[in-house]
C-alpha cells in the first residue's frame, strides 16, 4: 500500500531508495546524494510519525469500541459519539484561560487568524469527553470589535465565561500558571487546582518571551509544554493558539503527553521522536 507522499517520496521509493541499490542513486554528484540522503531521512521520520499516529488512533478506537461494548452487555448506557457537553455538566473543574490582552500587538490580519483560532479552541472544548472551563479574559477589546463579530457571529451563544477583567483579578495568584514556549520550566501533569494560562496571540513569534515577560511582571508561574522531552521539532517549539489548547484537552483525555503531542503537532513539524532517549532537562514540577 502505497502512504501518503512524504517529501514528495512515497513509502515505496523511501524503501527502495534506502537500499541504495540500482540505477537510481548512480551517477548522482556527491552534492545530490547528500541531499537524496536528507530527503530520505525526513521522509522515514514522517512516515514513522504517521504509521505511530495511525496506530495510537486505532488503539483509541478500540478501546473506545471495547467499554461501548462492555457497557452494552453489562446494560450501562452507552454514550453516543460526539456528545456535546456544557462546561456545567462536564466532570473537570480544570480552569484554563485564554489571556486576550494583545490587541496591540497584532496586525488585522492576525487579529483575524486569532478570532478563528479561538473557535477552534471553543470547538476543541465542545467536543471533548469532559470540557475544560474555558474562560476568555481581558476581553473588553475583542468584543467590541467589529471584525471579531464579522468572523465569529454566533460568539454571543458560546459556552465560555467571557471576562471583562485582567485574569489577575480572577484568580488567586499562587494559582496562576502562564503557558509559554519561552518558559525554562517544563510542564509535567495538569494540575486540578492550577489555572493554565495561554496567551491569545498570533505574532508569529515577532515578539519573543513577551508571554514570559508578562507573567514575571505578574509574578505568577510560567511553564512550556514538554515538547522537546517527546519530539523533535524541525521549526520552533512556540506552537499556535488552539494548537495548545487542543493538546491539553488531548492530555486530559490520555494522560499522555506523546499521545497529546502526535494528535496535534502538525507532521511537517516534526524531525524525529524523541521517546527512548529523551534528552536531560532541567524539569520543575508544577502540578
Ligand atoms: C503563537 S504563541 C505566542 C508567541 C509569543 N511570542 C509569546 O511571547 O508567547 C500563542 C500562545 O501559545 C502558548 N504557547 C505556544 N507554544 C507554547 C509552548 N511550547 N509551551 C507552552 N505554551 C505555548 C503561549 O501561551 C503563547 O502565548
Amino acid at each position: 500500500m502505497v502512504l501518503e507522499k512524504c517529501n514528495g517520496l512515497s513509502e515505496g521509493e523511501v524503501t527502495r531508495f534506502s537500499q541504495f541499490q540500482g540505477p537510481e542513486v548512480e551517477g548522482l554528484s556527491k552534492n545530490a546524494k547528500k541531499k537524496l540522503n536528507k530527503k530520505l531521512r525526513r521522509a522515514q521520520t514522517k512516515i514513522s510519525y504517521l504509521e505511530i499516529r495511525r496506530e495510537l488512533r486505532k488503539k483509541k478506537r478500540k478501546i473506545t469500541t471495547l467499554k461501548r461494548r462492555e457497557a452494552l452487555q453489562k446494560g450501562e448506557p452507552v454514550k453516543k459519539k460526539n456528545v456535546i457537553k456544557r462546561m456545567a455538566d462536564s466532570m473537570s473543574t480544570q480552569r484554563i484561560v485564554i489571556d486576550l490582552n494583545y490587541e496591540n500587538f497584532m496586525s488585522e490580519k492576525e487579529r483575524m487568524s486569532l478570532a478563528k483560532q479561538l473557535e477552534f479552541c471553543y470547538s476543541s472544548n465542545r467536543y471533548s469527553a469532559q470540557p475544560f472551563q474555558l474562560y476568555f479574559t481581558s476581553t473588553v477589546d475583542i468584543i467590541v470589535s467589529e471584525r471579531f463579530v464579522q468572523t465569529i457571529p454566533y460568539w454571543r451563544s458560546w459556552d465560555v465565561f467571557w471576562k471583562n477583567e485582567n485574569f489577575m483579578h480572577l484568580f488567586k495568584s499562587e494559582d496562576l500558571v502562564y503557558l509559554t514556549g519561552d518558559s525554562p520550566n517544563i510542564l509535567i501533569d495538569l494540575d486540578p487546582k492550577s489555572v493554565y494560562i495561554i496567551g491569545g496571540l498570533v505574532d508569529h513569534n515577532r515578539h519573543k518571551g513577551l508571554t514570559l515577560r508578562r507573567a514575571e511582571s505578574c509574578g505568577i508561574r510560567h511553564a512550556c509544554l514538554p515538547i522537546a522531552e517527546h519530539l523533535k521539532l524541525s521549526s520552533s517549539k512556540v506552537l499556535t493558539v488552539d494548537q495548545v489548547f487542543k493538546i491539553l484537552v488531548e492530555f486530559q483525555n490520555c494522560n499522555d503527553w506523546l499521545g497529546a503531542l502526535l494528535a496535534v503537532v502538525p507532521s511537517r513539524k516534526l524531525l524525529r521522536l524523541n521517546s527512548g532517549d529523551h534528552p536531560t532537562v532541567e524539569t520543575e514540577k508544577l502540578a
